[in-house]
């Protein structure tokens, strides 16, 4: 990679609204949670939540818009959503998350993991602010029910009890009622207790209910067993393998019974609004 790719793709992590110069130039990025890739010809369908900035034209330019720090943020942190199932509680992603969001993703093999790049702190928070303001993406805090301390208080970010997160990413162009799903159960004391699992079905049921999506879709990689369990667990069957990022692609289609199953869910989801 050149050096001028480099430094633009670090400006780009932390200046949003350079899509628009880079993509007048032609140059097309992936992206995941955690930072944006420059793309390559030969794997355009194989990176982790991959998308052609160079397409997204005007939503993209409303989003990198919408980008800009906003000193209502607080207020909108405020007007969306919480969720709380029998064992987490999914929160808006708030400014007070991301110190510790920061340091998880300090850990290798959470980023191995996660296919995610290292960021500065900086950019972290620019991610957090992308995350929760651009209309094609959803994510929520995870936190472990049994970390609570006192009630819990939709609005506060119970920074004490945040485990991991689970996102959403509309990034199909061809279809928007398709959404990429990532679950991440950042704390090793978390895992196994069936968290991850209940992340996982409440952002489903979410998705189908408000955001008429149909198709679900995760790029795993193939050494993570853990989580192929999980998703297959939950009904994904495997599309297709990028034997370049060794990462399957699991998919699941919501049909009419399993739309049901998942609507049921939401029934037994507390939201707090
Ligand atoms: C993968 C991950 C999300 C799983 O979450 P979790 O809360 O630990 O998983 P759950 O307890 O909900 O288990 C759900 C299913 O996963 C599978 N599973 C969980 N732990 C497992 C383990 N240690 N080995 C094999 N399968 C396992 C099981 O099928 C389980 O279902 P079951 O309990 O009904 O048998 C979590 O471990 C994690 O975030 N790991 C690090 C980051 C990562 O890999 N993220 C995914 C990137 S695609």
């Amino acid at each position: 990679m050149s050096d001028s790719t480099c430094a633009a793709i670090d400006m780009l992590n932390t200046y949003p609204l350079l899509h628009f110069a880079l993509e007048k130039n032609g140059t097309s990025f992936s992206e995941n949670k955690h930072g944006l890739f420059p793309k390559e010809q030969t794997v355009l369908t194989t990176r982790r939540s991959d998308v052609s900035l160079s397409t997204w034209g005007k939503d993209l330019e409303q989003s990198a818009v919408a980008q800009q720090r906003n000193p209502r943020e607080g207020e909108m942190e405020k007007k969306s959503v919480s969720l709380e199932g029998k064992k987490v509680i999914m929160v808006p992603y708030m400014e007070a998350h991301v110190p510790k969001y920061h340091e998880w993703m300090q850990d290798p093999a959470l980023l191995q993991a996660t296919g995610s790049e290292p960021l500065t702190l900086d950019q972290e928070f620019q991610m957090q602010l992308s995350w929760t303001q651009d209309p094609h993406k959803k994510t929520f805090i995870v936190l472990d029910k049994e970390m609570v301390v006192g009630d819990f208080i939709h609005g506060d970010p119970h920074v004490e009890a945040m485990i991991g997160d689970v996102n959403l990413y509309m990034n199909d162009l061809d279809d928007p009622h398709m959404a990429e799903i990532e679950i991440m159960i950042a704390e090793p004391k978390s895992r196994g207790k069936g968290l991850g699992k209940e992340c996982v079905l409440i952002m489903m049921a979410f998705a189908v209910e408000n955001l008429e999506i149909c198709i679900f879709r995760a790029k795993i990689g193939e050494s993570n067993g853990t989580s192929l369990a999980l998703f297959k667990k939950l009904g994904f069957k495997e599309t297709s393998y990028s034997e370049i990022f060794k990462e399957v692609t699991l998919e699941l289609q919501v049909t009419k019974p399993k739309q049901e199953e998942l609507l049921h869910l939401l029934g037994s989801v507390l939201t707090h609004a």
